[in-house]
């Protein structure tokens, strides 16, 4: 197209060579410079191709309209008291656009690229709203403008990206401008946290005195106890990337925010945050945290993210920094303190393992020397063994134990300082060694990050027991010990096991491994279903907090929908296909592809069988589907056409006659799905429709949701609540918000609520708005919220409001 050749000519001229030759810190501010540019041009080019499509679309409907116009205009410009007149900036000739039509649609919108700059430079300078055209019929002559008509107050523009979306007020609204929007009486609360981070994350899992056990997922510290199945849970974080290290009482977790990464220490028993450390001192964020033992965590060392991995020493009690120093421009792995010398520390990292010592305030500084031994590209994790030796795993797939040798004064002279060298080297995994845990009873384990094995090793390091982690549940990232037999495995693929040697090992908690785009909740039972790029199609139980079932598909899915019946899920892929899954034999039952571009939404019309199915595509088509045999069988029925862009969001009415949708490029349209499919042109006629469900982002009940200069990319999904009195929201900056339902008023009061890690991609509220589920993108987690109902305040408001409704509700028997 055009104004693609447009974006690369720039390009070229941009990137001259004599600028590349030129000054080289220049260099990455010109790209920078360029790629906002090269956006910028990619946001006008999708605003100017849906202004296109609704030009087009326009000139459909005045097509219709023009021949009413004349009747209007001939009866007398009088009649036009009452209404404004929105003036459609048009110099369009008839000749030119019906040749364009006949032409290529390609060839129509160069044609209205051309002329666009021209008409709005004529609509401009044009005063006169309305002009007679004395020749209207005739092809090949100028009609100077185009008339929108809408009755005066009774459409609003909102604009995204600059670009007017124009909403119909609908008619039981009287006075919008009066309408005051209040916050939701509804509250949200953390209830579960589904998902665990054993993908990219090391030491991810400790074991607690309570029989909980800690780990992390988005921005939520969650504290699992593995007998009681219940779950406690921290958040004072506003960034995600969070470590934990546990001792006895405290925990401390690791906070990567982009600006002030900080550490907090806080009670594992109540929860409460004793001490933040460290705020404005780690650089980029903070990589390994260990408490000392031997004093019983009267310290913390730190090593942050910069170049230069800074080491630094914190007295807990005070939150004071006790000493600092660089420790290496390779990248760092883990720290401990030595358990029996607080004063040793022991860091790893790439190829190296070294030694320190604090004393009086300062660190210094020993490498462990690999001598003979071939030195690993990196050393994964250590321990220290009863004896006092530190025990390293590497990528070598070995366990080196090293120890302390005296100076060797015969080379080196009198002043020979003692050094750290391996003792022995033990042969323990095909692949790297990711994980070495010391359990009670003095026996070790080590965990293999490919072949997928757990060891258990003497005291003297011969092998005694192993077992291999099931293929599914991927590599052992990390061991946590329950009570010197049983012992808790994270995993590379997101799950945590539980078991012994014995009696081998089961998942307690398994989770997504990729993004997340997919996501329905039952019609009548607390259950719903998730799909992502890792292809897994997960079906969760919201009362029982678990996963019921998970299967893998062969692409990736990206919506799905319950069949109101209760008994299928269809569900959206990646590449046009789609599937239906009996949810009782988790069988498929369907299989049809419609396009080959990705599937963004599946929805059915309301009624027991959900008569109609609608499968919204980046191909920019609705495809209908009729559903029979009780969601068992489809017979395709028609197809939408008329969207400028990719599919985003669709509802039907409750009639399960008409269908809603959203695009790419910020459109609302509607459909006469029961009439053939037939895109209705006039959008004003839709404007009092009651739709079944309201999960499009665009539409005048939900404007308000929005807030003023956004992006149309910055909510990503939102959803009216079943009682039609609230709706959730899911944004692109880590936050659920929760607004009155209707929310057409801008800067609606909203209760906002952080935890995840990663922009949200869908929020459903369960079957009876008992729930909402939310779902984090990359951070693989999923949220379920409680919604309370209750007045003001926290949960000590919402407790009187029941108990004042109990006793109200006591004169009844
Ligand atoms: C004005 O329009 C209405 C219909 O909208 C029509 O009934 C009426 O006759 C028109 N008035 C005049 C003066 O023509
Ligand atoms: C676990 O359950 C036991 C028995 O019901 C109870 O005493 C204990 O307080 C529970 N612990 C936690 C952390 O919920
Ligand atoms: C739904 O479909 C089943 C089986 O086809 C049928 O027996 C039942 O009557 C239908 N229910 C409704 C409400 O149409
Ligand atoms: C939600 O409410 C907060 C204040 O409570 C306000 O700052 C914000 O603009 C509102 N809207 C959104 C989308 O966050």
């Amino acid at each position: 197209m055009s104004f693609q050749t447009g974006v690369l000519i720039d390009l070229a001229v941009s990137v001259r060579p004599d600028d590349v030759s030129g000054s080289s810190a220049e260099y990455p501010d010109r790209m920078s410079a360029m790629e906002g540019r090269l956006q910028s041009q990619e946001d006008e080019i999708t605003l100017l191709k849906s202004s296109l499509a609704d030009a087009l679309r326009r000139l459909h409907l005045h097509d219709q309209l023009i021949p009413l116009l004349k009747q209007q205009l001939i009866a007398g410009p009088h009649n036009y008291s009452k209404m404004c007149l929105h003036i459609l900036l048009c110099h369009f000739s008839v000749l030119s656009l019906s040749r364009a039509r006949r032409n290529s649609e390609k060839a129509a919108k160069d044609n209205q690229d051309k002329t666009k700059k021209r008409l709005e430079k004529k609509a401009a300078s044009s005063t006169n709203l309305l002009t007679r055209s004395p020749s209207l019929e005739s092809e090949g002559v100028i009609i100077d403008l185009f008339l929108i008509l809408s009755l005066a107050g009774q459409s609003i523009k909102m604009f995204i990206r600059g670009r007017p979306i124009t909403m119909y007020v609908p008619s039981n609204i009287q006075n919008y401008d009066d309408l005051k929007m209040e916050p939701p009486v509804e509250k949200l609360e953390l209830d579960w946290v589904y998902g665990y981070r054993g993908r990219d994350c090391r030491a991810n899992l400790y074991m607690l005195s309570s029989g909980e056990a800690v780990y992390f997922i988005a921005c939520v510290v969650v504290l699992y106890h593995i007998n009681n199945r219940t779950q406690r849970h921290y958040r004072k974080h506003t960034d995600c990337s969070v470590t934990i290290t546990a001792h006895q009482l405290n925990s401390v977790d690791r906070l990567r925010c982009p600006l002030q990464p900080y550490v907090h220490i806080w009670d594992s028993s109540t929860l409460t945050t004793l001490q933040q450390i460290g705020l404005g001192t780690f650089e980029r964020g903070v990589g390994s945290v260990a408490f000392s033992f031997a004093d019983a965590g009267a310290f913390l060392c730190v090593i942050d993210d910069s170049n230069e991995h800074m080491l630094s020493v914190w007295d807990c009690a005070k939150g004071t920094k006790h000493a600092e120093v660089k420790s290496t421009n390779e990248a760092v792995f883990a720290v401990e303190f030595n358990p029996s010398d607080s004063s040793n520390i022991i860091t790893c990292g790439k190829s190296h393992v070294y030694f320190w010592t604090l004393s009086a305030g300062s660190l210094t500084k020993k490498q462990g020397i690999f001598g003979k031994y071939k030195k690993p590209k990196f050393i994964q994790c250590f321990v220290f063994s009863l004896t006092g030796d530190v025990l390293t795993g590497d990528s070598e797939g070995n366990i080196l134990t090293w120890g302390k040798s005296p100076g060797d004064v015969k080379t080196l002279g009198k002043g020979a300082k003692e050094t750290f060298q391996i003792m022995r080297q033990t042969r323990a995994h095909d692949g790297s060694v990711f994980t070495l845990c010391m359990l009670h009873g003095g026996a070790l384990l080590s965990g293999g990050g490919k072949d997928r094995k757990i060891i258990r090793w003497s005291a003297d390091l011969a092998p005694e027991r192993e077992c291999e982690i099931p293929e599914m549940f991927g590599a052992v990232r990390c061991i946590a010990d329950v009570d010197g037999e049983e012992v808790l495995v994270g995993t590379t693929r997101n799950a945590i096991l539980r078991g012994t040697f014995s009696d081998g090992f089961v998942a307690i908690l398994q989770g997504h491994v990729d993004e997340m785009w997919g996501l329905a909740t039952h019609p009548s039972q607390d259950v719903f279903l998730t799909c992502g790029h890792d292809r897994l199609v997960c079906v969760w139980n919201t009362e029982e907090h678990k996963l019921d079932w998970c299967t893998t598909l062969e692409e990736y899915g990206l919506c799905a929908d319950f069949c109101p019946n209760g008994d299928v899920v269809s569900v959206g892929l990646s590449t046009g296909r789609w599937l239906v899954l009996d949810l009782k034999t988790k069988e498929v039952v369907s299989d049809y592809t419609d396009g080959n571009e990705q599937l963004s939404v599946m929805r059915y019309s309301p009624g027991q069988n959900g008569s109609f199915l609608a499968v919204g595509s980046h191909d920019n088509f609705i495809y209908i589907y009729t559903v029979t045999e009780s969601g068992r069988r489809y017979s395709r029925y028609g197809k939408c056409n008329g969207h400028s862009s990719f599919i985003t969001h669709l509802d039907w009415s409750k009639d399960g006659k008409y269908i809603m949708s959203n695009s790419g490029d910020y459109e609302i349209l509607y459909w006469d799905i029961a009439g053939g499919c037939k895109l209705l042109r006039n959008r004003y006629e839709s404007k009092d429709r009651e739709w079944a469900s309201y999960t499009c982002v665009l539409g005048f009940h939900v404007m308000g949701v929005w807030l003023e200069g956004s992006d149309g990319t910055d909510i990503n999904a939102l959803c009216r609540s079943h009682s039609e009195r609230m709706v959730a929201v899911a944004d692109d900056f880590c936050k659920v918000h929760l607004f009155q339902y209707p929310c057409p008023k801008p800067k609606a009061p909203n209760h906002s609520y952080e935890g995840h890690g990663s922009h949200v991609t869908n929020v459903r509220f369960t079957h009876c708005d008992s729930h909402l589920l939310s779902m984090g993108g990359k951070d693989t987690c999923i949220l379920q919220w409680r919604v309370k109902r209750g007045g003001m305040g926290d949960g000590s408001g919402d407790r009187q409001h029941h108990a004042a409704l109990t006793s109200t509700s006591s004169l009844e028997p």
